[in-house]
């Protein structure tokens, strides 16, 4: 038995489409209940309704009335594990207590390196030769939470943002499966960390 999943996304949504076709293909046993954006412009919106799946626009700009709308939708999903896409919103100390080791998010960078906004660009402005993207449990830093697991991508000379990012995205969903099976793994063993 997997998890009731949430994924939270702000925008394109390719990961959150991913993790949507896994589980309905099979290949994670979760469910993915509900995908909730911030943002009602979310193009990952309609993918998901494309696929059958409840999705929620929570667009309240304080985040105490955004986090009480939240946890009640998590609430009468039933949701046990939340997932963040893409989603461009800092939650708050008291909300990730509540979710601790039960929300993780992915970044494009090898953590700890290029936290924040534009890890992509930064990794090549830096001429980095190795960048890549990791897994992270959500803690209240920035991209600072215990990593989970990660995968490299090689910088080439010829790479710019555009295709790095393509580059990364590509093993963003590869490891973005990768990480939720295991995580499966050991809440049915009842190891949930
Ligand atoms: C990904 O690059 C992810 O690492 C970052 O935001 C982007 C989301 O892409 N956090 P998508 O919405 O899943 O296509």
């Amino acid at each position: 038995m997997g998890f009731n999943l949430a994924i939270l996304i702000s925008g394109r949504g390719s990961n959150m489409l991913n993790i949507v076709d896994a589980c309905n293909n099979k290949v994670l046993s979760s469910k993915v209940k509900i995908v909730i954006s911030n943002n009602k412009n979310s193009v990952g919106l309609d993918k998901a309704i494309k696929r059958g799946i409840k999705t929620k626009i929570i667009s309240e700009n304080k985040i105490n009335k955004f986090e009480k709308k939240l946890s009640q939708t998590l609430n009468d999903e039933k949701i046990n594990f939340i997932c963040l896409a893409g989603f461009m919103r800092i939650l708050s100390e008291d909300f990730l207590f509540d979710w601790k080791k039960k929300i993780i998010n992915i970044h494009p960078s090898i953590l700890p390196a290029f936290k924040g906004l534009n890890a992509v660009k930064k990794a090549i402005e830096k001429k980095v030769k190795y960048t890549g993207c990791t897994i992270h449990y959500v803690d209240k830093g920035i991209d600072t939470g215990e990593i989970i697991d990660q995968r490299i991508v090689r910088v080439l000379k010829t790479d710019n943002e555009e295709n790095l990012a393509k580059k990364i995205l590509k093993e963003e969903h590869i490891l973005y499966i990768k990480v939720i099976e295991i995580l499966e793994k050991e809440h049915n063993n009842g190891k949930d960390r």
